[in-house]
């Protein structure tokens, strides 16, 4: 994970690595810090804590007119060596304090690595992978003819995957980076240029950039950016225009970035379905897709592999396709598949969904099922990802805009759109369904923008209803087929945003042993949809609530029986039970938002997590 920054130009330097770090704050928040040339001088100012705990630092700190050279590069951390702490923060000296590095990845081998600077007579001040790069650098650089040479040295010793950025105090004028496996995108300017983790940030200052691959070294300075292979021989590559992504820091009125995304979702849902799904009548119109139609036809089985919120898009998902294309299809946790034997053949799809597009346990994962002969399909929200690197062919961009909060509600719900338009997409291909019942899903997907601003609206009342329960220590979410992922997702949010403790579980299964937990201090949230499922929800919900729990509900207007059994009910408009995640999500976003924010904490910036996890 981490952020990683650096600009070379005429601007004041602190303040443009500011700003690159506040956009890059969504890939960790437990330390930051930058490392600028002063005088004759490279300094470091790095700071336990969030980005505005380094502007503070670096408010008392004056720079003097004449030792200003606009060169520096930035960082923004999530702890994996070393606890978070300043002298663990990045940047990084060598001993003699000439280089400073920055880093995004981890270093596999840092520990024999170590051992043999180690025995070499260097001394280390962290626990940081870090500090090794930056110590080989410094070694390499006895016996090497110049800095590009210890620079490709140095990164064939290391086995990791990296991202790099390098200052050098004898050459106040350049920044050095390097990438494997990690983001990093050069931005050319006029007379300035940059580099960061990601595009998007760099569309906050420039309309080019280029995207470096693997192994790949790029020397960038005021006026020029050398590119190089590890053979240090000069390689070329265009720029290309970024898509520009205008005041991504901007709450629009909101409190947090998380109210303001939530409630974005009906525009999100219109917006693809402008594009994918025009009218009901029409097939779904995916311009990245060119599956054939024989290799759908012919499919044994479809696999997705996803992490957190986009794995429980993917359950919905498996519903969704085996209920109308009856394709077998299994969905499995990233990191899970990488330990797992499970069979695939050239006749298999793997979907990998992926908001980040850089999620290191779903590339890995995508990789392997790939390398069995499986065909891959990304459903990403980042077309510059490595996901959609990946999966170029068979893309869908589940388009929803930037998600600056760190807990996915918005792209949840594009996730969710995409998957349901592929299944329809596949079913059309392979004429699987009946046309009837795909006209009339259509038809109920292009009625959700309203059905979802609908929902929306009703945010205050949901608030009013759910604080009564924020001091509660414990929460079950329960829910079947279509409306178990849902409360998955839920117990998810709950504990990343609030920290209380919560499980999501399948309903009939509560009786098989987690029953046992419920008191009258732990609610029972129930999804109780009309439709196939709901006459066994009530039954499991009555079960629960023969144990005391405080009962809650997710039901539709006018659902009497719910209003006689629950405490408290969530209502949302009606809807069809195989459209309803769209729907049953949405108060139960809220809840988590509502009940995180009533108990004081910090939203957007959950503890512990960071919103790109970069490392398996
Ligand atoms: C939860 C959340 C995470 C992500 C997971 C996968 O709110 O955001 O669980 O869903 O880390 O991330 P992506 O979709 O970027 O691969």
């Amino acid at each position: 994970m981490c952020g990683i920054i650096g600009y070379v130009g005429d601007k004041e330097i602190v303040p443009v690595l500011l700003k690159g770090l506040h956009c890059l704050e969504y890939r960790g928040y437990d330390s930051a810090g930058i490392a600028i040339h002063e005088g004759y001088n490279l300094n470091i100012i790095k700071s336990i804590g969030k980005i505005s705990k380094l502007e503070e630092v670096l408010k008392g700190k004056k720079r003097k007119e004449s030792d200003r050279n606009n060169c520096g590069i930035g960082h923004t951390r999530w702890a994996t060596h070393g606890e978070p702490s300043d002298i663990n923060a990045h940047p990084h000296f060598d001993t003699d304090e000439k280089i400073a590095v920055v880093h995004n990845g981890i270093i596999r081998n840092y520990q024999e690595v170590k051992e043999k600077l180690i025995s070499l007579g260097i001394k280390f001040k962290t626990q940081t992978d870090t500090e090794v790069i930056v110590q080989l650098i410094s070694q390499n650089m006895k016996d090497s003819r110049s800095v590009l040479k210890a620079i490709s040295k140095t990164i064939t010793e290391l086995d990791g995957s990296y991202a790099i950025a390098v200052l050098f105090k004898n050459e106040p004028d350049k920044i050095y980076a390097v990438r494997k496996e990690a983001p990093l995108v050069i931005g050319i300017g006029i007379g300035e240029n940059y580099i960061a983790s990601d595009s998007t940030t760099l569309s906050q200052f420039v309309d080019k950039v280029i995207r470096l691959k693997d192994n790949e070294i790029t020397i960038i300075s005021k006026n020029g950016v050398e590119l190089y292979n590890l053979q240090e021989e000069k390689i070329k590559k265009e720029s290309q225009i970024v898509a520009k992504t205008k005041d991504i820091l901007d709450k629009k009125g909101f409190k947090h970035y998380l109210a303001k995304e939530i409630n974005e979702q009906a525009e999100v849902v219109s917006n693809l379905l402008k594009d994918f799904l025009p009218n009901s009548k029409d097939p779904i119109q995916f311009n990245y897709l060119k599956l054939d139609p024989s290799f759908l036809k012919n499919l044994d089985r479809i696999l997705i592999l996803a992490c957190g919120t986009a794995y429980h898009a993917g359950l919905v998902a498996k519903h969704v396709l085996e209920t109308l294309t009856s394709i077998p299809t299994e969905v499995q946790f990233a990191s899970e598949y990488l330990s797992s034997n499970a069979v695939l053949t050239n006749k298999s799809l793997v979907i990998g969904i992926s908001q980040s597009g850089e999620t290191a346990d779903t590339l890995a994962a995508v990789k392997k099922a790939v390398s069995k002969g499986a065909k891959l399909l990304g459903v990403t929200n980042r077309a510059d990802s490595e996901i959609a690197n990946l999966a170029k062919d068979h893309l869908i961009l589940s388009k929803a805009g930037v998600e600056v909060s760190v807990a996915a509600t918005k792209t949840f719900m594009a996730q969710l759109l995409s998957l349901y338009l592929l299944a329809i997409y596949i079913a059309e291909s392979t004429n699987q369904a009946n046309k009837t019942t795909l006209t009339n899903l259509k038809q109920a997907l292009r009625e959700l923008p309203q059905l979802i601003d609908q929902t929306l609206l009703r945010a205050e009342s949901y608030q009013e209803q759910i604080v009564q329960y924020a001091d509660k220590p414990d929460f079950v979410f329960i829910g079947r087929g279509i409306g178990y992922p849902i409360a998955l997702e839920a117990a998810l949010k709950l504990k990343e945003l609030s920290y209380i403790h919560a499980s999501g579980y399948a309903s009939g299964e509560m009786k098989h042993g987690p029953i046992a937990v419920l008191d009258p201090n732990v609610p029972v949230v129930s999804i109780c949809i009309p439709g196939e499922n709901y006459d066994r929800v009530i039954q499991n919900s009555l079960e629960a609530k023969s144990r005391s729990a405080p009962m809650i509900a997710v039901a539709v207007d006018g659902d009497k029986k719910a209003d006689s059994i629950f405490n408290t009910v969530l209502h949302i408009p009606q809807i069809a039970e195989i459209v309803s995640p769209f729907l049953t999500v949405i108060p139960l976003q809220f809840l988590s938002y509502y009940i995180a924010e009533h108990l004081g904490r910090d939203v957007d910036q959950p503890r512990n997590l960071a919103k790109s996890v970069t490392v398996e």
